[in-house]
């Protein structure tokens, strides 16, 4: 009898032990998350603040992040060689023309423009901020051949992007993007190759918000090749799939990023062109599919299409009804192409370069609202 007495005694201080055990291990739990909840939405609500604006209705974002090297390309093309002094005078055009802020909401500088300043002396980022626009910075350190993966790249940039992070927020960056580049080919994509740069844009992604710096997340899934509408729909919705689901591994908070997506196209040498439709019915399909309404917006890259073509798909998407995102641009090629036409390396021409800077940029913004028309590139052409 005393040993059961004393073993069920023992029963009972283990249970009421265990309890407490429990209510402790239970409460600092409990206290955990609601610290964690409490940081969590402080930081959301700047994060979130930031990429609303950067969606905000009838704008969009100037890509003007070219690294050195494609850089030298653009201004080759018209004959421009690529000196420190000439990429500075062409992103001032840029960045100085009147009323810009009107259509635009952020531009994406590269390492070397975000210490740059203007010929008489402004910074860069003092120039966007004066006309409302949010500066933000490309971090990440280009594509690189993938090992052991013929015709595949992964993008590289993880390491030290900590304290660059830090940097340019100093400097005065507010986002962040990092491109991934997804190739269709023989055999290509590999999963491999899908999941190392889903993997790695989430780790970016991750890096940012601790910085308290909006991640845009650009898993580019090119156009170049002779695939069909229909294998590019497949190949960037396994993509995507793949991104998100490694943004959620990471704890990504979905309301303080941008994705930047390519638009669901044929690809460049395929006989079957799709149509202007076709495109946008593809692409908020294949969006709808995998991309959280929960994400403020989508900022597409125009990828190697023309500027107009480029305009009028996103004019068509955003005619679509049922959009849980914003469908905004965040266009490089497809907002410079008639500015370095017009440039052309000579100051004599610089005003006809800002004006058709801000001709592709008030087209867009009419595309925000499915409201462009092809007789706005005519009323350009007569004015
Ligand atoms: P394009 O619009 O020329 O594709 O450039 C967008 C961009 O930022 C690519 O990273």
């Amino acid at each position: 009898m005393g040993t059961l007495c004393s073993f069920a005694e023992t029963a009972d201080a283990a249970a009421t032990g265990f309890r407490l055990h429990f209510y402790k291990v239970f409460a600092r739990k409990e206290a955990r998350i609601s610290f964690n909840e409490k940081t969590t939405n402080m930081k959301t609500e700047t994060l979130e603040t930031i990429a609303r604006k950067l969606v905000a209705p009838g704008k969009g974002i100037l890509a003007a992040d070219e690294s050195s090297g494609t850089i030298e390309k653009r201004l080759k093309s018209i004959n421009v060689p690529s000196t420190e002094e000439n990429r500075r005078m062409y992103r001032e055009i840029l960045f100085t023309t009147n009323g810009a802020g009107e259509f635009i909401s952020g531009v994406i500088l590269f390492d070397e423009t975000i210490r740059q300043k203007t010929r008489d002396g402004r910074s860069f980022v003092e120039v966007l901020e004066q006309q409302g626009i949010v500066p933000g910075i490309k971090v990440d350190k280009g594509a690189k051949a993938m090992a052991n993966l013929p015709g595949e790249k992964i993008t590289e940039g993880l390491d030290g992007l900590r304290e660059r992070l830090t940097e340019y927020r100093k400097l005065g960056a507010r986002f962040a993007k990092w491109r991934a580049v997804i190739t269709i080919g023989d055999g290509i994509p590999t999963r491999t190759c899908i999941d190392s740069n889903a993997e790695a844009l989430a780790r970016y992604a991750a890096l940012c918000q601790e910085a308290d710096l909006v991640p845009i997340v650009e898993p580019e899934v090119l156009m170049d090749g002779a695939h069909t509408i229909d294998r590019h729909f497949e190949v960037t919705h396994q993509t995507l799939e793949s991104v998100f689901h490694a943004l959620s591994e990471h704890r990504v908070v979905l309301e303080g990023m941008l994705l930047k997506p390519n638009m669901v196209l044929s690809g460049k040498d395929c006989p079957q062109q799709a149509s202007v439709q076709e495109v946008a019915d593809a692409t908020v399909r294949c969006m709808k599919r995998v991309v959280p309404a929960a994400v403020p917006g989508l900022v597409f890259l125009s990828g190697g299409q023309t500027d107009l073509q480029a305009t009028e798909h996103l004019n068509a998407m955003n005619r679509l009804s049922g959009l849980p995102w914003e469908l905004s641009f965040s266009f490089g090629r497809a907002l410079q192409a008639p500015v370095l036409k017009a440039w052309k390396g000579d100051s004599a021409n610089v005003a006809e370069a800002q004006q058709a800077f801000h001709h592709r940029a008030w087209c867009n913004s009419k595309a925000r609202f499915g409201k462009y028309t092809e007789d706005m590139e005519i009323a350009k052409a007569a004015a």
